[in-house]
């Protein structure tokens, strides 16, 4: 978590770096700082606590002087959220600036060390410990680019990590487990956590390798260093497609109903496989001896989802593991195992430390991924890309419908119904337009009213509306912070239909496969004075509100997740939340 980004130009460094921090929020928002270099005042510093645009109303980052710069936004993980603690930090000389995503796992011993030689610390945070050890190295006699260097070959842990030094016209930077990429521009240069940072400037991009450290000099070159190595190496200079106004709101109060209404496309566009890499995914699936799904979040949940429509469409068993969980699983693996890893960003350090461990088994690792470049991109054997473009909301929307289209989409080559599969993907489109229309959106709002101050909500479904109940419930709560719980039908009254009581609200997702008996569970809640929010295709008596999804069998988890996508969305913004960033989360998780 932490966006960084650095920039090196002709241009006013702040400016860029201010835009730049606001699109890189979805990392973390609860504190933010730059620190720009000119020639004649030095470095300056302006950090706090608040979002990039609050700070910036009090601080006016956009006054400083400076063609440099490198700028932070924290999600805290060492020390609480306060102005010391935020980036960029400086070395006890005043003359080093570091800023950093990540976590140095043995900031303790470096820190007692440098202690040790006269070094004061005035923050809680891991991060302080960097810049000293540069100073610390430079005392050695090193210039600035060693004495970083040798630093950052003694810290253990995941790190991103952005620095500069007083008087010299220069950023380096180092990455070993979370993201940074390089963007390339005339006569100027970026380097960021994520593509969206820069993307107004540049769509030429280099993707910064682990262990590498990187230099981005005054006379616009950019050199990559493999620490490992001990040597200059050479990058693949990529471009992008995404575009600029796919990174902005357009005419929407958030991206996240904005990203919401984009699945009329994103399903059709993630539905448009690269065909040679599809099949030679699903030959790898009917070869493989053991396969698994490893995932976190709502990721989990496409997972879950899929692992029905493999076992119905393709007759296959697929184990579906949290990420989170997989090194219980590492025993199981042989070079015949097949993991398959789904991730948005492509940077969940669960899902990263998941693959590593299958590939210490020799595991084949297939990913499904958002991010093109990303870490977990770049270290499968095969990807399969959700082709969303980005998606800026902390929550995921478009990238889920995409990850199950594109599992569904699989589950059908596997079963050799690749066209059948495809045809009843582009069937979804009607669907879905009617499902984000404003007509849905007005009767759905219409709920929200009613469910607004409820303490708790409950969500069920049986077979393949059963994970549909599972991100439903996580949809509702982290975004608009009322409890939700997701169950199997046949589960609630196992334990937790004990918590129903009068008015309490249950949401019921419901298929003709599953409607016998989600039903009977439903009345079995009606009974004890619940609210009964029925998705269906059909109305029921039982049901005290009905919104209708026409039944698309196997694909019901892609449209029925979508009016809970929206109802999620008006709780948090008449409850007076940000639906683009609720409290405590960040988009991309990349620490343990
Ligand atoms: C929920 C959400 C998270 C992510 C999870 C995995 O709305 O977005 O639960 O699904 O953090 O992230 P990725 O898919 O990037 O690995």
């Amino acid at each position: 978590m932490c966006g960084i980004i650095g920039y090196i130009g002709e241009k006013n460094a702040a400016g860029i770096i201010y835009n730049g921090l606001k699109r890189l929020e979805y990392r973390g928002y609860d504190s933010a700082g730059i620190a720009t270099l000119d020639e004649k005042k030095g470095i300056q510093v302006k950090k706090d606590i608040g979002r990039v645009e609050d700070i910036n109303r009090k601080l006016d980052f956009l006054s400083m002087d400076g063609t440099v710069g490198i700028g932070h936004t924290r999600w805290a993980t060492h020390g609480w959220v306060t102005k010391e603690n935020a980036h960029p930090h400086v070395s006890n000389n005043k003359k080093i600036y570091v800023i950093h995503n990540g976590i140095v796992e043995n900031y303790q011993g470096i820190k007692s060390m440098l202690q040790g030689n006269g070094f004061n610390f005035y923050s809680e945070t891991d991060t302080e410990t960097i810049p000293n050890l540069i100073e610390f190295e430079m005392r050695k006699g090193k210039d600035f680019e060693q004495a970083t260097k040798d630093a950052v070959k003694q810290l253990d842990g995941y790190y991103a990590i952005l620095a500069m030094h007083e008087g010299e016209r220069k950023i380096v930077a180092a990455r070993n487990g979370s993201p940074l990429v390089v963007g390339l521009g005339k006569n100027e240069n970026f380097i960021a956590s994520d593509i969206p940072a820069f993307l107004e400037h540049t769509k030429t991009v280099m993707y910064v390798h682990d262990k590498d450290f990187i230099v981005l000099n005054g006379n616009y070159e950019v050199k990559f260093y493999s620490l490992q190595e001990g040597r200059e190496v050479s990058r693949p200079i990529h471009s992008v497609d995404w575009s600029i106004e796919q990174a902005q709101k357009g005419d929407f109060d958030h991206f996240m109903m904005k990203e919401i209404s984009e699945q009329v496309e994103t399903v059709q566009k993630a539905a448009n496989q690269d065909e040679s890499t599809l099949f030679a995914v699903a030959n790898a699936i009917k070869d493989a001896k053991g396969v698994f799904f490893v995932a976190c979040g709502s990721s989990y949940h496409a997972c879950l989802s899929a692992s029905y429509i493999f076992s119905k469409i393709a007759k296959m068993h697929i184990n579906v593991i949290l990420a989170s969980e997989f090194s219980n699983y590492e025993d199981y693996l042989t070079p015949q195992t097949l993991v398959i890893a789904v991730s948005q960003s492509g940077e969940t350090i669960d899902v990263l430390d998941a693959v590593r461990a299958a590939k210490r088994k020799n595991a084949e690792i297939i990913s499904i991924v958002n991010v093109v470049g990303s870490s977990l991109h770049r270290s499968s054997d095969h990807a399969l890309m959700l082709n969303t473009g980005p998606e800026v909301c902390v929550l995921s929307t478009k990238t889920y419908t995409a990850q199950l289209a594109v599992l569904a989409l699989l589950a059908h080559t596997v079963a050799g119904r690749y066209e059948e599969g495809k045809a009843r993907l582009k069937y979804l489109w009607n669907i879905i337009y009617n499902l984000t229309s404003a007509s849905t959106r007005d009767h759905i709002r219409r709920l929200a009213d009613k469910l607004k101050d409820k303490e708790h909500i409950f969500t069920i479904g049986r077979g393949l509306q059963y994970p549909t109940a599972l991100e439903a419930a996580l949809k509702i709560k982290e975004v608009s912070y009322i409890h939700a719980e997701g169950f199997s039908g046949g589960e609630l009254k196992h334990g937790t239909i004990a918590l129903i009581e009068e008015g309490t609200p249950c949401i019921v997702f419901s298929s003709k496969e599953t409607e016998m008996e989600i039903i009977s569970n439903a009345m079995e809640i009606k009974a004890r004075g619940g609210y009964i929010i029925g998705v269906n295709s059909e109305n029921n008596e039982i049901f005290d509100f009905f919104i209708k999804t026409p039944d698309v069998g196997i694909l019901n988890p892609i449209t029925q997740i979508i009016p809970i996508q929206i109802l999620s969305y008006q709780l948090a913004v008449l409850r007076g939340f940000d639906p683009d960033k609720p409290r405590n989360l960040a988009k991309s998780v990349t620490v343990k």
